[in-house]
């Protein structure tokens, strides 16, 4: 950036706040995916994202597993969903976050992995939307050893990624009045 910009002329740790806060703002969960499929240093930067999200005292209990097997992913589509169903809205990325049975923080790592890999795939132009029906399976959610999933870990979320089929959606309107301030 100093090369581009000049040194001094900028305050580059608001710069790149700015990006990051714009990425957070305008995220949405996208629903329609083009076939194309995601790049592979893409996918690595959305996994890298996932393996440093913070967790509950740092004892990384998770594992991820990338599904891009057209005929893989189909199946296990399929086994969810119902024979010519999807509930993945058919995106070329899955990525399954699998978390070790019995770890007392799964819903706060898979939480802090999706959103970390969710605001990674929107940062390189990519759509992604959580997905959650496996684990609300209990026993689909143990059942995917040939998914990549390791033995004695449970699926806590799963999400879909590819490139965004027609506009991006237009920023959420929140609901009002969850914000408290109290100040002096
Ligand atoms: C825990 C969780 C589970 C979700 N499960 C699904 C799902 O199964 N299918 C789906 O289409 N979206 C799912 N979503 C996406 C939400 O519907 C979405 O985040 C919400 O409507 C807000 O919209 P936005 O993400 O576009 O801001 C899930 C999101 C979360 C955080």
């Amino acid at each position: 950036l100093e090369g581009i910009l000049g040194r001094g002329t900028i305050d580059r740790r608001r710069l790149t706040m700015n990006t990051i806060t714009d990425h957070i703002l305008s995220r949405r969960s996208v629903r329609s995916f083009s076939n194309e499929q995601i790049r592979d240093e893409d996918l690595d930067l959305i996994l890298k994202a996932a393996i440093l999200a913070p967790n509950g005292m740092n004892q990384e209990p998770w594992h991820f597993t990338a599904i891009q097997d057209p005929k893989t992913l189909r199946e296990l589509d399929e086994k969810v969903a119902g024979p010519g169903e999807s509930f993945f809205y058919h995106a070329p990325t899955l990525i399954l976050v699998s978390i070790e049975i019995g770890n007392a923080f799964e819903k706060e790592d898979t939480a802090c992995a999706m959103t970390n890999m969710m605001q990674a795939a929107h940062a390189l132009g990519l759509g992604s939307v959580w997905c959650n029906r496996i684990n609300h399976n209990p026993k689909l959610g143990v059942q995917l050893s040939s998914y990549g999933v390791p033995e004695g870990y449970k699926v806590t979320g799963t999400l879909a990624v590819g490139y965004p089929k027609g506009d991006y959606p237009s920023p959420r309107v929140p609901k009002q009045g969850t914000i408290t301030y109290i100040r002096s």
